[in-house]
């Protein structure tokens, strides 16, 4: 399903550079749920961010069903990333002045002229409101994020990231910021989609949570061992 060549990305370190990625290989089989665990600061943000083409990667190439996403142009890239590509971060980013339907919706309008948008906006509601309750926050769904506990802001960023249904699904730290109670939670939904068929890629530090993935890999020394 998705596959990278040589991924090396370097960031400015005063006069130096940092080199974060030096060679990353990786492929990720459709259906499956993958875990990549790496020490705070090895690059598997870094790495996340570019399987989500939420970043470009210095050289080489990721290659999603065959092909290569950063050869495309930018409208492509756009489009790819905003259909075929759910995100989940650690800190939720959700916007604090919508409620939890306008949150998992936002995908849509965004990626959506206003024409298809008003077309379609019955379809689409209908959808967030499968995906809010596959969740379990249907009872939540005129809520701000202000009200919301962690675990349920991390349940509407899943929404979000589901909503479009994407092909694949990239999870940065999903249960960093969470009690361990609210972190299972969260790893059920993963674990259900999972089975469901959804593939997975999950970053985390937390070997414990790495556990549940059908396949672990780590990233030192910016390269996949
Ligand atoms: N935009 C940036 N500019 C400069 N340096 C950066 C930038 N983004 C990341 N870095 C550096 O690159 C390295 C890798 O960062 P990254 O966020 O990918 O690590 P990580 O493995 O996700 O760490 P953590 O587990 O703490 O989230 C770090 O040393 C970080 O300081
Ligand atoms: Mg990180």
């Amino acid at each position: 399903m998705i596959r990278t060549r040589a991924l090396y990305k370097d960031y400015p370190m005063g006069r130096d550079k940092l080199h974060v990625l030096r060679g990353v290989n990786l492929e990720v089989r459709r259906g499956e749920f993958l875990a990549i665990m790496g020490a705070s600061g090895s690059g598997k943000s870094t790495l996340l961010h570019i399987l989500g083409l939420l970043d470009r990667p210095d050289r080489g190439e990721v290659e999603l069903e065959g092909q290569p996403v950063f050869h495309q142009s930018q409208a492509r890239q756009d489009r790819i990333r905003n259909k075929e590509i759910g995100f989940v971060f650690q800190f939720y980013h959700l916007l604090p002045e919508l409620n939890v339907e306008e949150n998992v919706l936002l995908p849509e309008m965004v990626g959506n002229s206003l024409w298809n948008w008003v077309r379609r906006r019955k379809t689409t509601r209908r959808q967030a409101r499968e995906v809010i309750e596959s969740v379990g926050l249907e009872k939540q769904i005129h809520q701000r994020p202000a009200t919301l506990s962690g675990g349920e802001r991390q349940r509407v960023a899943i929404a979000r990231a589901l909503v479009q249904r994407p092909k694949l699904l990239l999870a940065d730290e999903p249960t960093g910021n969470l009690d361990s109670v609210s972190g299972k939670v969260i790893l059920d939904i993963f674990g259900r989609l999972n089975q469901a068929g959804q593939t997975i890629v999950m970053v985390t530090h937390d070997a414990k949570v790495a556990a549940l993935a059908h396949r672990k890999l780590d990233l030192i020394d910016g390269k996949i061992q």
